[in-house]
């Protein structure tokens, strides 16, 4: 099959969060098994500046935005058997910075059309168009309501995947006309409209054919309303098409025996050499005390993640244990962390940033990994944490409760982590304070590291899950 990504993000090129490790991930993967696999994503500043001498300028032409002549050029790099396009326009795309500006919906309206436009012009004939989330929502109407457009000649099937229901790519229906050049029927027939706006996801959830999330159990959020920021109406009408597939994440890259930033270990002796490794990292960072158990936070730092109550709870955590916090993201969080690291500079470290190598010491050196997110599509952070033999300690949301098995006291036979429901400090301090008494248990530690390492989480069964959805629809 030849499948084509658009995405606003794909790794190794430009990553905020865990959908460019998914689009990447899922494409090697279905490279692996023999198929056609491009992604398209925009040519930022950091990928220009990076590719510029390697990267092919393959086709340029217009995009026309109503009163708006804006040139494109489509680069073409091929990296671990996937074809990457790269849309180039410096105006929208040559900025430090991915997201988060404020003409972001001119941005990706722009990336949509220049996307259709590369589907007409360059001849690529997929059979599969995969969007994921909103930047690329708009794609389905704009390619099936385009003039040029011979459905028995050139048919793609376009699949969603909704990483993220939180963000819609809301604009004002006056941006129909004026970015799309679509006209207001789209609006007032529902195709487009959402909470009195337009919504870039919402047409996609409409116009594709069929729709995927991250987890079985974000699936029946979604449906359900819980954490579905009011998707749920309108996901409801397409239920029929809709389904849970949980993500996977890269072997190759999160290898214990292999992981070339850390001192390499497996299942039999991940107890001890995983000592050494956070003997090393405390000692880069000065903290103290090795003997004391380390909880380690590797995260974008968003209410999403439940990133206030790991700040709450570190007051009360301090001192029994070292804490270790990497990320970067909302600003009050970063400053209350940078407050708490003055208060209990002992016992807590923070690197404020992105950094890959220091995220696989804290995957290696950790003994306990925090996730209480308020809620949890699927998660990437808790199922490396497992193949590191780090027992992930999550709240029950999302992806999340289908991933990780807590530990209750009774199932040491297959627990690999420790889970709480209430979204609050009590919540969380709870499966906090058994992870501190476990750590004491080394027999019962030992155990629950080697569940965790042994619980499989890559990419083979989920990609054979997308497979058979493609090949379904192609049917
Ligand atoms: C988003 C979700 C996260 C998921 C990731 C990849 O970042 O918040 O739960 O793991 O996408 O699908």
């Amino acid at each position: 099959m030849k499948i084509l990504m658009v995405a606003g993000e794909a790794n190794p090129f430009v990553k905020t969060g865990g959908l460019a490790d998914v689009c990447y991930s899922l494409a090697k993967s279905l490279v692996k098994k023999k198929h056609d696999v491009s992604i398209v994503i925009p040519f930022y500043k950091k990928i220009k500046d990076q590719l510029f001498n390697e990267a092919k300028l393959i086709k340029t032409f217009p995009i026309y935005m109503s009163w708006r002549i804006q040139y494109c050029g489509i680069y073409k790099y091929i990296y671990e058997g996937i074809t990457y396009y790269f849309v180039d326009n410096e105006q929208y795309f040559y900025r430090d910075g991915i997201y988060s500006f404020d003409d972001d919906i001119e941005r990706f309206a722009y990336f949509d059309l220049a996307v259709n436009e590369m589907l007409f012009n360059l001849d690529l004939q997929y059979d599969i168009v995969h969007l994921h989330d909103w930047q690329s929502g708009m794609l389905p109407l704009l390619f099936k309501t385009d003039f040029r457009v011979n459905l028995s000649t050139y048919n793609p099937k376009f699949v969603l995947t909704i990483h993220n229901p939180a963000f819609q790519g809301k604009f004002d229906p006056y941006y129909l006309g004026d970015f799309f050049n679509l006209s207001r029927e789209f609006y007032d027939n529902g195709t487009v409209r959402f909470d009195e706006c337009c919504s870039f996801l919402k047409a996609a959830i409409v116009l594709s054919d069929k729709i995927t999330t991250v987890s079985l159990t974000h699936a029946k959020e979604l449906l359900n309303g819980d954490h579905a920021y009011g998707l749920d109406n309108v996901i409801r009408f397409r239920d029929q098409d809709f389904i849970g597939i949980t993500n996977g994440i890269d072997y190759d890259e999160f290898n214990p025996s292999k992981d070339k930033f850390i001192k390499n270990y497996n299942v039999n002796n991940a107890y001890e050499i995983k000592k050494i490794n956070k003997i090393e990292l405390l000692k880069q960072f000065n903290l103290k005390n090795p003997n004391l158990p380390l909880f380690v936070v590797v995260s974008r730092l968003t209410f999403q993640k439940g990133i206030s109550l790991i700040l709450d709870a570190i007051p009360h955590i301090s001192g029994k244990a070292n804490i270790f916090i990497l990320g970067s993201g909302e600003k009050d969080l970063e400053d209350r962390a940078e407050f708490l690291r003055k208060c209990y500079s002992e016992n807590l470290a923070i690197y404020l940033g992105y950094n890959d190598e220091l995220a696989h010491k804290l995957y290696a050196a950790g003994d306990f990994f925090l996730m209480p997110s308020l809620y949890e599509p699927c998660g990437i952070g808790q199922m490396i944490a497992h193949r590191y033999g780090t027992l992930p300690i999550v709240r029950r949301t999302g992806g999340l409760i289908d991933t990780v098995n807590g530990y209750d006291g009774t199932n040491k036979e297959f627990a690999d982590g420790l889970d709480f429901n209430d979204y609050a400090l009590q919540g969380l301090l709870g499966p906090c304070m058994s992870a501190l008494d476990i750590f004491k248990k080394v027999d019962l530690h030992k155990k629950l590291i080697v569940n965790s390492m042994k619980r499989v989480h890559d990419w083979d069964t989920s990609t054979e899950k997308y497979i058979k959805m493609y090949k379904d629809l192609l049917k």
